[in-house]
């Protein structure tokens, strides 16, 4: 047959299949903008997606469908949706094939009762125990990781093709060929090996009556685990340990960096901000001794302007990709299982009619008139919200606390002079 008519023929057949698949026979979706074959929505996407989400919402509203190559997909708009959302335990599965790192076992990418299991433990002993084993700057197991972790993160050397497999299912079997998706396998590799490395030291020095860190109490567990913990037991408690110690390291090291990252900026542009953290930090604590979390209390500026850098710089501005676990009614509408939820933190974070002026860095927007902090606001979510919010909040708080409060009682920051005028740019994922 002349290749003209196969590509016709495979076109067609490649249509009639998304059409197929595309037939919403269980649910009743959202309006949303009309998907084309193949791609669905993506093509609309382009390299700020959070934008384009967000333009969206003025046409179809907090809830509209948006569809992700082979995957039925919501995007929940504005702080009321998303917290209505992802309160209801329907939505707090996972797309797991969006992963760049394909793995079983954990938290991040489990669901139903393995994730439920394993997260409940993860939050409770880091309350309990912190994480225990720290790295040193000068570490060159840390050097090795943070090199591979840039390399296999650096979103530029992604190509479409590679966007594209985490959502075209027919696309997911050739992962394993593709560049940065092998890189992304080295890093977790190398990591997980040295997790495994440090458990190894853990097990040979290992008391159980005294048990001295994470790893040391997870350990514990195994050892007396029952098949009432399942994740725990019969070889996958060893199998979860590593994985679950990877997802930490991943999940908390950039992001908290980052953060910290876009805070100094955001003082080095906005001096009036860092001249009144100062003040502040010097009047309670003085400059002898170092800030402590005892003192956060008492200072309501200085965390006023940690909740402005985490709304302004909105890490991860769609969230983590969500997934319903069975069919839901949500606003009159019939969600079927398995459709992808993004949360659009971003529509939250920067709603107008929330923030009145969401585009300017302010951190008294957090303050009541008496200089006091207010400590809630509905749409401030950086962290995400409901059954998955990141696990780390609590710690990467006190670490943006003491980190920031620490430099700016030491050192003052200012744009180089040098340079072309500072403004924060944000690289958001
Ligand atoms: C400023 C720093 C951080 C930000 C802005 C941040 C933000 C987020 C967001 C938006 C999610 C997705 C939640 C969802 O699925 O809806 C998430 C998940 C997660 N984060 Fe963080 N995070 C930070 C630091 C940390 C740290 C320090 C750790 C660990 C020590 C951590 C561990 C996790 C884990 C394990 C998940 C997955 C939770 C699950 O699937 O149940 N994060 N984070």
């Amino acid at each position: 047959m002349d290749l003209s008519w196969l590509v016709v023929a495979a076109v067609f057949l490649l249509t009639l299949a998304y059409c197929l698949s595309s037939r919403n026979s269980n649910g009743r979706l959202p309006p949303g903008p009309r998907p084309i074959p193949i791609l669905g929505n993506l093509h609309l996407l382009g390299d700020k997606p959070h934008l384009v989400l967000t333009a969206l919402r003025a046409k179809f509203g907090d809830v509209y469908s948006f569809k992700l190559g082979s995957y039925n997909g919501v995007v929940l708009n504005g702080h009321e949706a998303i917290r209505d959302a992802l309160t209801e335990s329907a939505f707090s599965g996972r797309h797991m094939e969006s992963a760049a790192f394909p793995r079983q076992g954990g938290i991040v990418l489990t669901e139903g009762k393995d994730w439920a299991e394993q997260r409940r433990f993860t939050l409770k002993t880091l309350r309990d125990f912190g994480f225990g084993e720290r790295f040193t700057h000068d570490d060159p197991r840390v050097h090795k990781l943070i090199g591979l972790l840039n390399i296999a993160i650096q979103s530029e050397s992604v190509t479409v093709l590679e966007k594209l497999s985490f959502f075209i299912a027919w696309l997911h079997p050739l992962k394993k060929y593709m560049k940065t998706i092998q890189q992304m396998n080295k890093f977790m590799e190398e990591t997980l090996k040295m997790m495994r490395d440090i458990i190894q030291n853990h097990k040979e020095s290992f008391q159980q009556d005294q048990l001295r860190d994470f790893i040391d109490v997870y350990l514990n567990e195994i050892e007396h685990a029952t098949e009432e913990t399942p994740t725990f037991y019969g070889g996958r408690g060893e199998h979860n340990l590593p994985v679950v110690l990877f997802e930490m390291f991943i999940a908390g090291t950039e992001t908290t960096a980052s953060s910290l990252t876009y805070a100094l900026q955001y003082l080095a542009v906005n001096d009036d901000v860092q001249e009144k953290m100062y003040r502040e930090i010097k009047n309670v604590v003085g400059s002898t001794r170092r800030p402590a979390l005892t003192d956060r209390e008492k200072l309501p500026y200085c965390e006023a302007t940690i909740y402005e850098a985490l709304r302004h710089s909105n890490l991860l501005p769609r969230s983590l990709p969500h997934k319903t676990t069975e069919d839901v009614i949500f606003r009159g509408y019939v969600i079927p299982k398995n459709t992808i939820v993004i949360p659009n933190l971003h529509s939250a974070m920067r709603d107008p009619t929330v923030w009145g002026d969401p585009e300017n860095f302010r951190p008294e927007r957090f303050l009541t008139v008496d200089g006091a902090l207010k400590k809630h606001h509905d749409a401030l979510l950086p962290f995400s919200f409901g059954k998955r919010i990141c696990l780390g909040e609590s710690l990467a708080r006190d670490q943006l606390f003491l980190f920031l409060t620490s430099l700016i009682q030491q050192f003052c920051f200012k744009p180089d002079p040098n340079s072309p005028k500072l403004t924060v740019e944000l690289r958001l994922m």
